[in-house]
């Protein structure tokens, strides 16, 4: 069983913004052929959160970051970069990482968008620890978090219930140099040293139709596009769920043989919150008690590319995951993309 590994780089503080106004379930009822009952047990979402009209994604960025910035007791000026995952940018140009940057009073280094869906926080994380471990970078700020609501067809029941707005955000440090240093890499003990252990990123394109917004370039805007409610979410409830449970399942396996842990190790499995089933599920699956597998699903539905960074911060916030613990991040989303990240916070 090997114990040493090498890493480049930890998380060294979180934040989170959500929106104030929620959207309880009997919002729905009030227009709609559906109910409570029925969203509660088939998803678990009691409640959501919705930001106002005209509340663009970086307003939340903006407050999620530098929570993170301070509670890692750094200066924004020490932030190299910024990796922001999310589909709802302000603008389709520039970018929500561009307009955050200058938000931040941040004039140096880069700053790009990654659009992977709900994976859009776990490909983030992973970038900025190959980034920092190609020694380019020192500090960079990830950030996820999409206004889900704004995507949502409030008219199609199959969707609008599932969603809410959410932003979370960390700064990943570069380790500290010492004697045991290959380049950017530090030996450590994975069974005590804080980092970034390891990180499994995936896609499968043939699996596009089962969760899409189908407008862009190759298929234009038009009037009867927008009638036909073209420039909403479109989903296959019941393939996306199939597809996640296996994918989340085999991402997990993968990634504890790559560093040779056993999943009965991991402390907490910090997953997208999609659907309450899909995480129970999940964990029947992989044997896991259930006990590590936090959920905030029942407050703020599914936030895409925000569930797994707002969740993390809940939880420390919490006390339940504490400084020392060994954490999974995974989430899925539309593309197909998938992922995880093994972090001992
Ligand atoms: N209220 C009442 N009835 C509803 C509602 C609603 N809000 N939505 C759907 N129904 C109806 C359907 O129309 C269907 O009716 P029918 O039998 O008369 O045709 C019935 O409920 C059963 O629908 P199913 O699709 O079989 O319901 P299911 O148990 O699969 O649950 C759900 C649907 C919640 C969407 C589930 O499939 C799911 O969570 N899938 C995962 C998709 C997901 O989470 N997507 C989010 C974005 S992607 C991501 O984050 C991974």
């Amino acid at each position: 069983m090997q114990n040493k590994n090498y890493i480049s780089s930890y998380i060294a503080g979180t934040g989170k913004c959500v929106p104030e106004k929620i959207i309880s379930n009997s919002y729905f009822e009030s227009y709609l052929e559906t109910s409570d009952q029925w969203i509660t047990e088939r998803t678990g979402i009691k409640e959501r959160r919705w930001t106002d009209d005209n509340v663009g994604i970086t307003e939340l960025a903006q407050i999620a970051s530098e929570q993170a910035i301070q509670r890692s007791n750094l200066e924004v000026s020490a932030i190299d970069g910024i990796i922001f995952g999310t589909v709802t940018p302000d603008f389709h140009l520039p970018s929500a990482a561009c307009i955050l940057q200058t938000k931040l009073g941040i004039t140096r280094g880069f700053a790009f968008d990654v659009t992977a869906a709900c994976a859009g926080f776990i490909y983030s994380l992973a970038l900025a620890d190959m980034y920092i471990a190609r020694g380019v970078a020192k500090n960079v700020l990830v950030v996820g978090g999409d206004l889900v609501s704004y995507l949502a067809n409030q008219q199609d029941r199959n969707t609008c219930v599932l969603f809410g707005d959410g932003v979370g955000a960390v700064v990943v440090r570069a380790c500290e140099k010492d004697a045991e240093q290959a380049g950017n890499f530090k030996l450590v003990d994975l069974k005590s040293t804080p980092g970034i252990y390891a990180s499994e990123l995936c896609a499968d394109g043939r699996e596009a139709d089962i969760l899409k917004i189908p407008y862009g370039s190759a298929n234009r805007l038009t009037p009867e596009l927008v009638a036909a409610g073209g420039h909403f979410v479109q989903m296959d409830g019941k393939a996306v769920f199939k597809f996640a449970v296996k994918a989340l399942v085999e991402v997990t396996q993968t990634i504890c043989a790559q560093v040779g842990l056993k999943i009965s190790e991991i402390d907490h499995f910090v997953s997208h919150q999609a659907n309450q089933r899909i995480l129970q599920l999940v964990g029947e699956q992989l044997g896991l008690d259930k006990s590590k597998i936090p959920m905030n699903i029942e407050k703020y539905g599914n936030t895409s590319a925000g569930t797994v960074p707002v969740l993390l911060d809940e939880e420390l916030e919490a006390g339940r995951i504490k400084r020392g613990d060994l954490v999974l991040f995974s989430a899925i989303g539309s593309g197909m993309v998938w992922g995880a990240v093994l972090v001992r916070i």
